[in-house]
């Protein structure tokens, strides 16, 4: 499923559509450069996680980790300056990944298996992938694949 955003109010508006329809456990990967918008997608998905607005987002490059209070749990995650994958491991994201919370994480493309790309390493298997491609200064495009051995819905992003 494709999307186009023409503003950065428009991908707020995205991700909160998203936030509003996910539920425990769920687990989102950001795809997409520098610039491309994941973090201002990540905002929207907290707000329609609940998060009071006046919650401030931006993308937790020292901790790596941040824990936000939505209506579940929001952990959101940035990869980009990670090196390899030990250093993934050393973060403990399994103890976050399968339990309670809503999951995101930017620069998912650090999760990916060297030997088998379609794969990815933390036995990480249903999830959502949004792929956000930048086409010019205003407009970006998002493709949204879910991954997940049950039928699951996610909101209609064509209606927005
Ligand atoms: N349609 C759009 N959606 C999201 N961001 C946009 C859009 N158009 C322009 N931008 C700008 O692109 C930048 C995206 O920044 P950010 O969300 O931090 O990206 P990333 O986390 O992917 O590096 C912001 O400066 C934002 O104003
Ligand atoms: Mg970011």
């Amino acid at each position: 499923m494709k999307k186009i955003s023409h503003s950065p109010e428009e991908t707020l508006q995205l991700g909160e559509s998203l936030g509003s329809s996910l539920g425990a456990g769920d687990i989102i990967l950001l795809f997409g450069d520098l610039g491309a918008g994941k973090t201002r997608f990540t905002q929207g998905i907290c707000y329609g996680l609940e998060l009071d607005k006046d919650f401030y987002i931006r993308s937790p490059t020292f901790t790596l980790i941040n824990e936000y209070p939505g209506r579940l749990p929001i952990y959101h995650i940035d990869l980009y300056r990670i090196d390899d994958h030990e250093e993934i491991y050393s973060l403990g994201l399994e103890e976050i990944l399968y339990t309670r919370g809503v999951t995101i994480i930017e620069w998912a493309e650090k999760l990916r298996s060297a030997r088998k790309p379609d794969k990815l390493i933390l036995n990480i298997q249903d999830r959502l992938e949004i792929n956000i491609k930048i086409i010019s200064d205003s407009q970006r495009e998002f493709t949204f694949t879910s991954f997940s051995p049950e039928p699951r819905s996610f909101p209609d992003f064509t209606l927005l």
